[in-house]
């Protein structure tokens, strides 16, 4: 039986955990949740986002179940350092998967209508980047004050998640950076995407700059396949794609270690302070990154079961109202599972 770690955290992450468990549960996974106290109350309380117990505990897991993190009465961002990036960077979860299906026509913005076949995976760069928190304020407060935040590119990182791009990739890979105007870490991306595209002949390739890039995912995502890119273009471009297919509420992501097999499955959406709390919160992307989870975890066809129950769910209109439908969040958990009883 594997062990999964449940960290539903703060907002609307408690709301939806609990619906991606229920339906983990009636695809029949089996699977042995255990839920940790990982949050802002704590946090406040102790001064301590995770304990080294539970950091222990967590990381042993075959698994992790995340809901989402923050809360508006913290003043900075070291909670947040403390849960999301610590565990992807300490635990090395290393690619960011982040697909963008359309399972229904209705929930596409886009008027035209051939067009809107988007089905389309960005592989995120999940561990350097600008995310390191490397730089530092110089001369804090005053008027001379220069913050400098450093953008980390490794020849290793870029590599790993670029050959890693190309090993799900069905059509095309398109790269995405900013090489034209930072040319330093730009430069490395080109050199480390020619070299691993030249030992994947078969696979079609295109460059895009990422201002070109939001330009066409705008304009006709229905061309791309598979995009790979650093850590903060994908994070901007993944909150694109996800109202492309309906909203930040049905979005899913995984974090994964593809060496170590660890993985963190979180949906996109954060706490949502200003909804969570009262039954409006769409537990669709927390639904579908448990799906992904059951299919690294190697079980592609129930993993399959669960985004059809979602898929029909949602076509029939038995969903929350971000989506159409007037559903609150346990009741659309519940259209999921009488799907697949
Ligand atoms: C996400 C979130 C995080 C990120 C924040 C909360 C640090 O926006 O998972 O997309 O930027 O990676
Ligand atoms: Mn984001």
């Amino acid at each position: 039986m594997r062990h999964i770690a449940v960290l539903p955290c703060d907002g609307a992450g408690k709301e939806v955990v609990p619906e991606a468990i229920k339906v983990l549960r009636a695809a029949g996974a089996d699977f042995e949740f255990e839920e940790f106290d990982v949050n802002a109350d704590s946090y406040l309380r102790t001064g301590v986002a995770i304990s080294d117990e539970v950091w222990r505990q967590v990381s042993e897991a075959d698994s992790i179940l995340f809901g989402a993190v923050g809360d508006p009465r913290l003043p900075d961002a070291k909670y947040l350092a403390g849960v999301l990036l610590r565990l992807r960077f300490e635990l090395d979860l290393y690619v960011n998967l982040r697909p963008a299906k359309l399972y229904d026509d209705r929930l596409s913005p886009l008027r035209r209508e051939d067009r809107r076949r988007v089905d389309l995976m960005i592989v995120r760069e999940n561990t350097e980047g600008l995310y390191v928190g490397m730089g530092g304020r110089f001369k804090q407060g005053t008027d001379d004050e220069v913050a400098i935040q450093e953008d980390v590119n490794t020849h290793l990182g870029v590599t790993r998640i670029i050959e890693h791009a190309f090993g799900i990739a069905q059509r095309e890979v398109v790269m995405v950076d900013k090489s034209n105007a930072m040319t330093f870490a730009g430069g490395l991306w080109q050199d480390r995407w020619k070299a691993v595209a030249a030992g994947h002949p078969k696979v079609k390739t295109r460059h895009l700059y990422v201002d070109a890039a939001s330009m066409q995912l705008v304009k006709d995502p229905s061309q791309f396949d598979v995009i790979v890119t650093g850590n903060l273009f994908g994070d901007i471009l993944s909150d694109l794609t996800a109202e492309l297919i309906g909203g930040m509420g049905i979005a899913p992501s995984a974090n994964i270690d593809p060496a170590s097999g660890r993985g963190l499955f979180e949906p996109v959406h954060g706490t949502a302070p200003d909804i969570a709390g009262k039954g409006l919160v769409n537990p669709v992307g927390a639904i579908l990154s448990a799906s992904m989870m059951v299919k690294h975890l190697g079980d592609p066809h129930m993993a399959d079961a669960i985004e059809g129950a979602v898929e029909s769910a949602i076509r029939a209109g038995e969903c929350t109202r971000d989506i159409g439908g007037a559903l609150s969040t346990s009741q659309a958990g519940d259209a999921i599972v009488k799907r697949l009883r």
